[in-house]
């Protein structure tokens, strides 16, 4: 089994917070993430990809069939997004990177399989600090 990754940036707003709760209670969770005029990240998602070298081109996949499928099911819909507001697949979800990183997986993991190869790790860089890795 061989690995490749491919890395992607795209840049969103977010707001944490739970509707449930009162204004206190969020500020004292979420804190500067509760902001209620939204605030952004420039997130770095790296998609790793496993199976077998294909004899007939020594690839695991094709990198640029990769590219192609992050940017058209997943960059193109978050890129420069409110991701509490603007991203059909995040509607009534927490806009955290947890969430995120799992919506990002059930999108596209049968996009990879169809190429014959398994969608092993998603990890998604909100800050040069804090990450999720999620292995579905
Ligand atoms: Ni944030």
């Amino acid at each position: 089994m061989i690995y490749i990754e491919r890395k992607e940036r795209f840049s969103a707003a977010h707001q944490l917070y739970n509707p449930n709760w009162s204004e206190e209670q969020n500020d004292a969770v979420f804190g500067k993430c509760a902001n209620k005029n939204f605030h952004g990240h420039n997130f770095t998602l790296i998609v790793t990809v496993k199976g077998e070298i294909d004899p007939d081109t020594g690839f695991v996949m094709n990198l640029v069939d990769l590219k192609k499928i992050i940017q058209k099911e997943v960059i193109a819909k978050v890129d420069h997004a409110n991701l509490n507001h603007d991203v059909d697949f995040m509607r009534g979800k927490f806009a955290s990177t947890e969430v995120l990183a799992e919506e990002f997986w059930k999108i596209l993991a049968p996009s990879i399989a169809k190429h014959g190869c398994e969608l092993h790790r998603i990890r998604l860089e909100e800050t040069i600090n804090n990450a999720v890795e999620y292995f579905g």
